[in-house]
């Protein structure tokens, strides 16, 4: 997508809200689905069209954990570290993701394909460990479990759901 392109669509996608600063976490959702991260120029061009500080928008695009203002990677693995999984071994999961990836939680894989994350409670603790790639769960997780879980993702290439 050209320079030009990007900046069209993201005329697009503002232009689809009312000129109104309570549609910004929308307009800011929306361009975090259409990038996979909400561009400098996205948070430029919303402040004009809203007529507010940049710098408003940069604290909701910092302070909601849905929204980045990085590029995420094509596959998103949530590792939980809720009180549960945290004792039945998550951060053994995130030492076998970053064996399999060469990366750690709050990171994203240098060719753009995974991202990890640690986060609290997925709601499903009786199935600790739990790990949730791309919005699907992956229940009683083994740590030996975690390399065919992601060959398989990158056997799929781009996320499927998002
Ligand atoms: S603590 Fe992990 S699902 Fe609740």
């Amino acid at each position: 997508m050209t320079e030009q392109d990007k900046s069209s669509v993201i005329k697009d996608i503002i232009e689809a809200y009312p000129a109104d600063r309570r549609f910004a976490l929308a307009a800011l959702q929306d361009m975090q689905h259409e990038f996979n991260y909400i561009p400098e120029e996205g948070l430029g061009q919303l402040a004009d069209y809203l007529g507010c500080p940049q710098a408003q928008l940069y604290s909701m695009a910092t302070f909601y954990k849905a929204l980045s203002l990085t590029p995420k990677g094509e596959h998103i693995v949530k590792i939980c570290n809720g009180t549960a999984c945290h004792l039945r071994g998550s951060m053994n999961l995130a030492t076998a993701l970053k064996k399999e990836l060469g990366i750690d939680p709050g990171q994203t894989c240098e060719d753009g394909s995974f991202s990890v994350e640690l986060v609290n409670c997925l709601g499903s603790c009786a199935l600790a460990p739990v790990m949730l790639v791309d919005g699907v769960y992956h229940n009683k997780l083994r740590v030996e479990q975690v390399p065919g879980i992601i060959d398989s993702y990158r056997a799929k290439g781009g996320a499927q759901n998002d």
